[in-house]
């Protein structure tokens, strides 16, 4: 079956890296331009268009764009805010409940449902991360178990034990595809897509090369 391999850019790169990243990973890919597993890149917001024409320029178009996250607000005076509506044109995926959404923002358990709700209002298919088995509603794309000491730290959760999890998770959803994230690499990216149907990579995914290696892993 073929895997999902998501990209998660957060806020790592400065707006110079972030052109150098993607030049050297499409020159990266170059010999991958097909696949039948999903790519997924998340870059930062003010970078999905520039992601999107360099892709489709260089042949790259089977590869997906995602949001890191939206709004909970619709259209209307909320300073600073990236609305669903916005991204709809740029991206066709969107992860919420990021641990770093939830910890550094406050983000609720009802703020990622009103996310989920607004992805759905404008065909963006949500990614939903969590760390303990947490109920939504809606159409929802993936569900994605991120332990939070593995997130960041070299040390990944061993994947019998994090599918063991996942199973509790995704008990509550019908049709989502299964996510792994947490200290996944190119070393270890196979023994995760042997129990989930996706990994997300958050530290792998910073240095472009190191990405396309986990890609190639996964062919
Ligand atoms: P990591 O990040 O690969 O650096 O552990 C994963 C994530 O936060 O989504």
């Amino acid at each position: 079956m073929s895997a999902t391999v998501i990209a998660n850019l957060k806020a790592y790169l400065s707006d110079t890296q972030l052109k150098v990243w993607i030049r050297e990973f499409v020159l990266g890919m170059q010999d991958s331009k097909e696949s039948e597993n999903s790519i997924i890149i998340c870059p930062p917001v003010t970078h999905l268009l520039l992601f999107r024409e360099q892709l489709d320029e260089n042949d790259l178009s089977f590869i997906s764009l995602g949001a890191q996250d939206i709004s909970m607000y619709e259209q209307g005076a909320y300073t600073g805010e990236v609305t669903g509506s916005m991204v709809q044109e740029v991206a066709d995926y969107v992860l919420l409940g990021h641990s770093e959404r939830r910890k550094y923002h406050g983000e609720t358990q009802e703020a990622v449902q009103k996310k989920i709700d607004i992805a759905q209002q404008y065909g963006l298919l949500p990614i939903v991360l969590m760390e303990k088995p947490e109920k939504h509603e809606g159409t929802i794309f993936a569900v994605g178990y991120e332990p939070g000491s593995s997130i960041g730290s070299g040390h990944p959760e061993p994947a019998s034990e994090a599918y063991s999890v996942m199973k509790t998770i995704a008990k509550n959803y019908s049709d989502v595809l299964t996510i792994y994230g947490g200290s996944v690499d190119e070393k270890n990216v196979k023994e995760y897509l042997a129990h989930f149907d996706g990994v997300l990579v958050g530290t792998a995914s910073e240095d472009p090369h190191e990405f396309v290696k986990v890609i190639q892993k996964t062919y």
